[in-house]
């Protein structure tokens, strides 16, 4: 195991009818003037909105709205937030919806602060202060109710990109797996995807020995194995709901990420497909994860066929180690299929002639130094192929 810090301190407020407490919170944390963040819709239908307003009134906490983040959220409106957090001397911002609105309101947190343009951030540079944010999530994916990222798309060139820095996590975040109830089947099976590839993003590494995380993952992945489809028969499953809401925030706060190499390149594979497509970013991602999969196999198929035995029972071929790699990475494909993910480029809407430029854009656009990916490095040529195996 490699040496590490990590410091998480989000204040998690969990459980049914728990964004009462809104208000509450924000005065815990230090807000006296709030931007309630939010997106397209869906929290203004299920009135979730009108009992946070409530919930901040409560507590005698003034607020200044700010909607209509769209999902793949873009610069354009962060700009928008910075302005309107300045002119009204916001000091809180409280995010409520799902990543999208709670990276979004991390870009203005980070961008309210700063005098620059709050895009250096996603060019690298890392953030060391922002407004505090608190998030009430409304759906169990990008993890970023506790994570210390945001990804963005910067609308000049649709460079779609993530900052980082210790002052993005999260001051509080309230979960209620009640709120994800609503979600149509396809942005659950989205959030679903996600929550996976979170975990093997970090399960693909180099690092030896690092047996306390691996089990962690492949924990979370089974997790995710029994509780996915639950949901997707019964949207209104309180417990599955509720236990993949946990594993959601739990794949992504990094606690199953310390001490190892973790690799990311689908996710920057993907990144290109959400930008030039607009597509959902768990779509694209369970398009992407068995490509990314069957393309890097060889480089070490033990971890591939270890993770084909322990999460999608396969029993262990120990003359063909290969073929029980192969198998595992199918019983993925097939578990995307059966909660109606899509496999193909054209489902995706993407289109192969735009393959060049993408794989060229993911390598070396916004800054990058021509590879990308810490278990496999890949040039430009290998994410080109990697798209190719999607068409
Ligand atoms: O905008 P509204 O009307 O709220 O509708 C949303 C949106 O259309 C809808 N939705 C959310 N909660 C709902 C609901 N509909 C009904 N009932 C509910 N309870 O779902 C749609 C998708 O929402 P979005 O916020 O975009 O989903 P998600 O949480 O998957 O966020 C995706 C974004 O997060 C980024 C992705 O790249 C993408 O831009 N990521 C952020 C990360 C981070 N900050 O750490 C890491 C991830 O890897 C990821 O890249
Ligand atoms: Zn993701």
């Amino acid at each position: 195991m490699e040496n590490f810090t990590y410091y998480a301190p989000t204040y998690f407020v969990f459980g049914k009818d728990q964004e009462s407490t809104a208000g509450t919170y924000v005065k815990r944390f230090g807000g006296s003037k709030v931007l309630i963040h939010y997106g397209g819709g869906s929290v203004v239908r299920s009135s979730l909105l009108d009992r946070v307003k409530a919930s901040l009134a409560g507590e005698g906490i003034p607020y200044v709205e700010l909607g209509g983040v769209h999902p793949n959220p873009r610069s354009g409106l962060v700009y928008e937030g910075i302005e309107l957090c300045k002119k009204e001397q916001i000091d809180f911002i409280l995010a409520v919806g799902g990543g999208s609105v709670i990276d979004s309101s991390k870009a203005i947190a980070a961008g309210s602060v700063y005098d620059g343009d709050f895009w250096d951030f996603y060019q690298g540079k890392p953030v060391t202060k922002a407004l505090p944010v608190g998030t009430v999530l409304t759906i169990a994916a990008a993890g970023s109710e506790g994570s210390p990222d945001s990804v963005i798309t910067y609308e000049d060139g649709q460079f779609k990109r993530g900052a980082s820095g210790e002052a993005l996590r999260p001051a509080f975040s309230i979960l209620n797996p009640a709120l994800t109830q609503t979600l149509p089947a396809y942005q659950s099976a989205c959030g679903i995807t996600d929550i996976m590839a979170h975990l093997f993003e970090r399960y693909f590494t180099n690092t030896k020995e690092v047996e306390v995380t691996d089990r962690m993952i492949e924990g979370l992945l089974l997790t995710m194995v029994h509780e996915g489809p639950r949901v997707i028969a019964d949207p209104n499953n309180y417990d599955a709901r509720a236990n993949i809401m946990w594993a959601g925030m739990m794949a992504h706060n990094n606690s199953c990420g310390v001490g190892r190499g973790q690799d990311w390149a689908s996710h920057d594979i993907e990144h290109e497909l959400s930008a030039q497509y607009d597509c959902a970013h768990g779509a694209g991602l369970a398009v992407v994860f068995p490509a990314w999969m069957e393309y890097n196999i060889d480089h070490d198929v033990m971890r591939f066929a270890q993770v084909a035995t322990r999460v999608w029972g396969c029993s262990m071929d120990f003359a063909n180690p290969k073929k029980t790699a192969l198998e595992g990475i199918a019983r993925f494909r097939a578990f995307l299929r059966s909660i109606g993910m899509p496999q193909t480029f054209e489902e995706l809407g993407a289109k192969g002639e735009d393959i060049p430029a993408m794989a060229h854009k993911a390598v070396y656009g916004n800054g990058r130094s021509g590879s990308i990916g810490g278990f496999v490095s890949l040039s430009e040529d290998d994410v080109a192929n990697i798209y190719r195996k999607m068409l």
